[in-house]
Parts: structure tokens; C-alpha cells; sequence
């Protein structure tokens, strides 16, 4: 059986999900609330698959790994910034400093190298004031944007992702289960 190309993309999408999935922290993100009805793990899954079709819609040659792991971690601030009283409220507004927040905890939970640093840290350009430095780190940027807009209108956003890249049962499980505001 010959796979079309877009298989065979989602396969290797996957294999570096999976990789990521399995670590239980990274689930810890499925508590909060990214935008509308949107967990941060499903926007993060889903920006790091929009960065990753783009590249390949473009045919724009990219790190593959670093591209889709640094845009699954972008986000992995771990706090519910909706909150009244979230950690980030002592040292600045969110926008500005959950960067910094996802960086720190990527550097402690996951090995990362420079680029998936680099998209991490600079994902909020214009707004924080470093430009971001790779071809990835732009892609990220970008998507991320659109991602965004999209989660606020769309009150069930990504439901043809996770049929299509989240494939397993007990994935399914995780990332439909219900947001948890008493975390
Ligand atoms: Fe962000
Ligand atoms: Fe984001």
C-alpha cells in the first residue's frame, strides 16, 4: 500500500508528538485554558501542526524536529492566566513574560536546543521586543497568531485534528477530557 504525502507527514508529526506526549508534565497543560473553549494542549498541538503543514505547504525547508517540538512547548507556562492570582502576576503581564515562564520549565523538563529555545522564547514577537532568530521560530510566530484568532471565535476549534493526528485512545482521552477551572 503506497502512503500520499500528507500520510506520511502526519506520521512523522506524530512520531515527535508521541515522543512529548509521554511525558506527563507536558499533559499538565490540558488544565488550562489557552483561548475560548481551547486547553493550552490542544492549541500548542495544534500550532506545532500548522507550523509544520505550512513548511511543508510553502515547501520551505525546515527543522523538521526542532519546528514542531519548540511549537509544542511554546506555551508551556503551566498556570492558568485567566486567574486573578496566577504566578505570573508578581513579575509582569502575561503576554510578556509567559515566554520566559515556558522557557524555564522546557529547560527543566525537556532537553532542548537552541532553536526550539529560540521559538519559544521570541513566539510573542512584536510584542516582547527580540525577533525571533530561525526560519522556525517565524513560522511559529506566525501561526501561532492566526491559531489564536481562530480558538476565540471558534468555539470548537480542531476537531479534524484530533482525528487526525491524535490517534490513540488513551491521547483522545487526554485531550477531551473536560477543562478542570478548580486545578
Ligand atoms: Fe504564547
Ligand atoms: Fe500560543
Amino acid at each position: 500500500m503506497k502512503l500520499k504525502n500528507k500520510e506520511v507527514e502526519n506520521l512523522v508529526f506524530r512520531s515527535y508528538l508521541e515522543e512529548i506526549m509521554h511525558k506527563k508534565k507536558f499533559l499538565k497543560m490540558n488544565r488550562y485554558v489557552q483561548h475560548g473553549n481551547t486547553s493550552c494542549l490542544l492549541h500548542s498541538i495544534a500550532v506545532a501542526y500548522y507550523s509544520y503543514r505550512f513548511s511543508k505547504f510553502l515547501k520551505i525547508k525546515v527543522h523538521e524536529k526542532e519546528l514542531i517540538r519548540g511549537a509544542l512547548l511554546h506555551d508551556y507556562f503551566l498556570y492558568d492566566w485567566h486567574a486573578k492570582y496566577n504566578p505570573s502576576k508578581n513579575v509582569g503581564k502575561h503576554g510578556f513574560i509567559h515566554p520566559k515562564i515556558a522557557l524555564f520549565n522546557a529547560y527543566r523538563d525537556f532537553n532542548i536546543n537552541t532553536i526550539e529555545a529560540d521559538i519559544i522564547k521570541k513566539h510573542m514577537f512584536p510584542l516582547t521586543f527580540e525577533a525571533p532568530k530561525y526560519k522556525e521560530s517565524i513560522i511559529v510566530c506566525l501561526v501561532d497568531k492566526v491559531c489564536s484568532l481562530y480558538e476565540v471565535f471558534n468555539k470548537n476549534a480542531y476537531a479534524h485534528i484530533t482525528k487526525e493526528v491524535i490517534t490513540t485512545k488513551k491521547e483522545r482521552r487526554v485531550v477531551a477530557r473536560r477543562l478542570n477551572p478548580y486545578y
